[in-house]
């Protein structure tokens, strides 16, 4: 399967190749993860959550970074198999977060987005994404990001963000995960947070062949990627910030 120009994942051996090129990935492991899980006694032992293929070629060198992350189905218990989670550092103190783009390859996503209010325990939006494969989905400036993998197959997506943007692992660290936590039983709150809205629905954006192919065809229509006061403006999925 193409995911960008020069890049492939073979879905049966589960390899991503670069220019023909085996890549090997950052491993995230269950060890990594047990701190945000909803029931972490159900861990049975360590092993590979997911695989993390970052800043490859067709973007290499370019302001933005595009990477592939591929997320097989398992289960903790009752809940999901999902990534750690993270909110993008500001550009600098009182603006939003940098924005972001994800697009399903294969598999079916499901992205859980929250804005924290006066602290991080308080949720003043919580918004779910449900993507198949083809569909674009953008984090909203400001908004921390968790992807759960509600399916039976293994999920691979890539991402563009700008190449400055640090990651920010320390709120979903101590709240031991989002606000909700995707399980067999549908959504469970995370009682370790103080205040949490109702779920709000979203769809995908658009639908593309490769945000990477985008991107190179059209940088500059991207370019709120890497002005937050932009991508406030643009308003995705209704947040004017
Ligand atoms: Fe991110």
């Amino acid at each position: 399967m193409m995911i960008a120009p020069g890049v492939e994942y073979r879905e049966g051996r589960g390899e991503l190749l670069v220019q023909g090129e085996m890549v090997v990935p950052s491993v995230r492991r269950f060890s990594d993860l047990v701190i945000v899980l909803e029931n972490p006694g159900a861990l049975k032992g360590d092993g590979e959550a997911y695989f993390m293929y970052r800043d490859l070629p067709p973007l290499r060198g370019r302001w933005a970074r595009f990477d592939v992350t591929v997320i097989p189905p398992w289960m903790v218990g009752r809940e999901y198999a999902k990534t750690k989670g993270h909110y993008h550092k500001p550009p600098s103190a009182g603006k939003p977060s940098y924005p972001e783009i994800y697009q399903v390859h294969s598999g079916r996503a499901m992205y859980l987005l929250q804005r924290a209010g006066a602290s991080p325990s308080e949720i003043v939006d919580f918004i779910v994404v449900r993507a198949s494969p083809g569909d674009v989905v953008v984090i909203p400036p400001g908004y921390g990001h968790v992807t759960v993998n509600p399916g039976e197959e293994t999920l691979v997506m890539s991402n563009l963000i700008y190449r400055e943007v640090e990651s920010d692992y320390g709120p979903y660290e101590r709240l031991r995960g989002a606000a909700y936590y995707y399980t067999i039983d549908g959504f469970v709150r995370n009682g370790r947070y103080s205040s949490v809205p109702e779920i709000r629905e979203a769809k995908p954006l658009w639908r593309s062949q490769s945000i990477a192919i985008d991107f190179l065809e059209d940088e500059r229509s991207f370019s709120w990627l890497r002005d937050v006061d932009r991508a406030c403006e643009e308003g995705f999925l209704g947040v004017r910030c």
